[in-house]
């Protein structure tokens, strides 16, 4: 309120005597700030990035209408509408309103703590390296899911290495990308590009959701949040409507992360206690590499 009356103010008595009017203005900007994204959570980064960004689109475009510069204004206007654009596009594929990223949290704050539905869902079942071996080898058809942990551990290479062995004895193999997997758009995406994955073995989520239903092996690399369940059924989660990938239709569900502990909304995942499910605990990048090694030697 300050900062908008004492540029007001400026505006209408502006006189060179008075930049120090400007100058308070600078300095409560800065101020202000800093103090506009401290509080935000660092994996909602991207969404305030990308909000700041579409501001900068909007400060330039006012400037182009000023100075009557049309490049300026229109760079502005474009600028301004792709940062929107991507800001309400991430918020809508994390099921979060705008103001939710800014002044809230996932799972009230409190990282590492179940938020909803946390109750006792009895033991996860594990699976050997070997066994999860045979199992993908003998598959027809298997499905990656790439999640924050594989970002992690930087497994891409070693991931890629899986899929061309696993190719190699004729399975096939793609990956499913879920729109906010990882901490930034795309950032799946990405990844896999580095490690020279083909770009066709990639589904987007609505592609491998129908995909889901013949696929006999899905092999999640560190993701969690958007193979939670809870986001179809639990009306009291943090995540409850957002879009999830449907795991579950496949035939077999290997979970691969190196504990019990929840991911970026800090609820529980009933997936992992379901009987399909195994868990395949450990660092991704070193699972990968040993999957490989018990394939191989198959
Ligand atoms: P998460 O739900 O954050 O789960 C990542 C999992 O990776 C964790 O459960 C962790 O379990 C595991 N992990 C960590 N390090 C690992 C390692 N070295 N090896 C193996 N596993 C490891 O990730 P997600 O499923 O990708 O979901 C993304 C979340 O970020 C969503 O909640 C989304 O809303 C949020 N978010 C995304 C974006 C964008 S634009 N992508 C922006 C803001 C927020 P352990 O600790 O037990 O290993």
């Amino acid at each position: 309120m300050t900062i908008v009356g004492l540029s007001v103010y400026l505006t209408v008595n502006f006189s060179p005597d008075q930049s120090y009017i400007f100058y308070t203005i600078l300095a409560l900007s800065l101020i202000y700030g800093l103090f506009f994204v401290f509080p935000i959570g660092g994996a909602d980064m991207p969404v305030v990035i990308s909000l700041l960004n579409s501001f900068t689109g909007v400060a330039a475009a006012c400037g182009g209408f000023l100075y009557d510069n049309k490049v300026m204004l229109t760079g502005g206007i474009l600028v301004g509408a792709a940062g929107t654009l991507l800001t309400v596009l991430m918020c809508r594929a994390m099921n979060r309103s705008l103001t939710n990223v800014l002044i809230g949290s996932f799972g009230g704050g409190k990282k590492g703590v179940a938020a909803s539905g946390s109750k006792d869902q009895g033991a996860v079942k594990e699976i050997t390296l070997s066994d999860a071996a045979v199992v993908m080898s003998y598959a027809n058809k298997v499905m990656i899911v790439p999640g924050y942990g594989l970002a992690v551990a930087q497994a891409q290479h070693a991931c890629h290495e899986l899929e061309k062995l696993l190719d190699s004895k004729g399975v096939e193999v793609k990956y499913a990308i879920h729109p906010v997997a990882g901490r930034m758009p795309g950032h799946m995406n990405v990844l896999l590009a580095e490690a020279d994955v083909p770009y066709e073995k990639l589904l987007e989520m609505e592609q491998a959701n129908e995909e889901f239903p013949t696929t006999d092996v899905v092999l999640i690399l560190g993701a969690n949040d958007v193979v939670n369940p809870a986001a179809k059924s639990d009306t009291a989660s943090p995540i409850y409507g957002m879009p999830i990938l449907d795991v579950e239709q496949a035939k077999t569900v290997i979970v691969n992360k190196r504990s019990m502990k929840p991911g970026y909304a800090g609820i529980e995942n009933d997936l992992f206690f379901r009987p399909k499910t195994s868990m395949l605990f450990g660092d991704a990048k070193k699972v990968l590499q040993d999957l490989a090694t018990e394939i191989k030697s198959i």
